[in-house]
């Protein structure tokens, strides 16, 4: 039976869920599952705004079929080529062989990449540039490129008559959809962690990017933005806006300490947690402490993305830093994660000597500073190591409080 959703007199949401999904890129873990979203106008032309991930294609059929009532489809946005939305143009396509294909040359010559068609789709073919409009009864649509958001090929379109952006894998999220689809209708603030997740892991690296995106964006009205993940956003826009400013430039959230700490028998562990009583003690509100070794990495990474200050705790292994540590550490190099304070612990039983290594690595990163004074400590941490231990929670503190002074 058809699974949709109303959203305006005319547009409609055909998306679908995915719960069974274990990662998502193979990589993530969803244990909310995905949304994939899709959308649909009915204008005078009918649009379909992107397909959708191959295992959700019965219900999407089920879908577009139900609102073409045996009409044909007349167009196709392409925004985005990942086959999470992409999987099924070609389908499309061959049944709707006279569909016009929305799409930017780079859309185009990466259509040729994924598929090979049985017919010539030359022809269907409207290729759009920055700011070329398209109407379609008593919606204009307007193009704006988003390159590297999250690929090169990324364009989001807006409907200039109901002001709505169709914003690729901009503004999404993990999780899939309970019933309701809208940021309204939902505890909008226990989703931010998520939306977070889903910024840092998949587009975190592209800050740069996204900036041009925003750059572009804030100069239109928006009242509601149709992402391909997550909920539909048209109460929080601006709240969404104001986190996608700090991501996108690599600046904290929250002005706190992330403990990251890979330890095998305790001792690294134990460090990690006597300095965040030491912190606490100091005032340190709303710290956070992962086991590398536990925890994905992407969740890690995600509030490497919140947090000003993080602390690296890890034991020496194979004569260098422990092998998930290294895993996290080049996790946050990768995503380009700027801006950040680093305060190291290091550890080993007879030859301590990932310390270095690991400044030397989160180093290459631009604006990472370094509590000045490393931990060492061998096995375990002694007695008479505590004030060692207490000055440097000072200097994480004091690195915080000049943090605060600045803003
Ligand atoms: Fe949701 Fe980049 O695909």
């Amino acid at each position: 039976m058809k699974n949709i959703k109303k959203i305006t007199d005319d547009l409609y949401y055909i998306g679908c869920n995915d719960r069974r999904i274990e990662l998502f890129e193979n990589v993530y873990p969803v244990c909310d599952g995905v949304s994939y979203n899709t959308y649909f106008l009915k204008d005078d032309k009918t649009v379909l705004f992107d397909t959708i991930d191959k295992h959700v294609a019965e219900q999407f059929f089920e879908n577009l079929e139900y609102l073409l009532q045996g009409k044909p489809l007349d167009y196709l946005f392409l925004h985005h080529l990942e086959p999470d939305h992409g999987a099924l143009i070609k389908e499309v396509i061959e049944k709707y062989p006279g569909v016009k294909i929305v799409a930017n040359a780079k859309i185009k010559q990466m259509l040729y990449q994924f598929f090979e068609f049985d017919i010539d789709i030359e022809s269907n073919f409207h290729i759009v540039k920055e700011g070329d409009t398209i109407k379609t009864g008593k919606h204009e649509f307007t193009f704006l490129m988003a390159p590297m958001v999250h690929w090169p090929e990324v364009m989001v379109s807006y409907d200039k008559t109901d002001m709505v952006l169709f914003s690729a894998d901009a503004f999404g999220s993990f999780g899939a959809l309970s019933g309701n689809i809208f940021d309204d209708e939902v505890n909008f603030h226990e989703k931010i962690s998520e939306y977070r997740r889903y910024y840092s892991n998949i587009v975190g690296k592209y800050g740069q990017q996204v900036n041009m995106l925003l750059n572009k964006a804030k100069n239109l009205e928006i009242e509601m933005i149709c992402p391909l993940h997550g909920l539909i956003i048209r109460k929080h826009i601006a709240k969404m806006f104001e986190k996608y400013i700090l991501w996108a430039n690599y600046l904290p959230e929250e002005k706190s300490v992330l403990i990251a700490y890979a330890s095998v028998y305790g001792g690294t562990q134990n460090a990690a947690e006597v300095l965040s009583y030491k912190l606490s003690d100091l005032g340190v509100k709303n710290m956070k402490m992962y086991d590398v070794s536990k925890t994905h990495r992407s969740f890690i990474l995600s509030d490497a993305f919140k947090y000003s200050h993080i602390v690296i705790a890890s034991t020496t292994y194979n004569n260098g830093v422990f092998v998930n540590m290294e895993h996290f550490i080049s996790d946050i190099i990768k995503h380009n994660l700027q801006n950040r304070t680093y305060a190291i612990i290091e550890n080993g039983s007879w030859a301590c000597n990932c310390g270095n290594s690991i400044q030397d690595m989160l180093s290459q990163l631009k604006g990472s500073n370094f509590i000045e004074n490393k931990l060492t400590i061998k096995s375990s941490i002694k007695r008479e190591q505590e004030a060692d231990i207490e000055n440097l929670a000072k200097e994480i503190k004091k690195s915080i409080d000049d943090l605060q002074g600045k803003n």
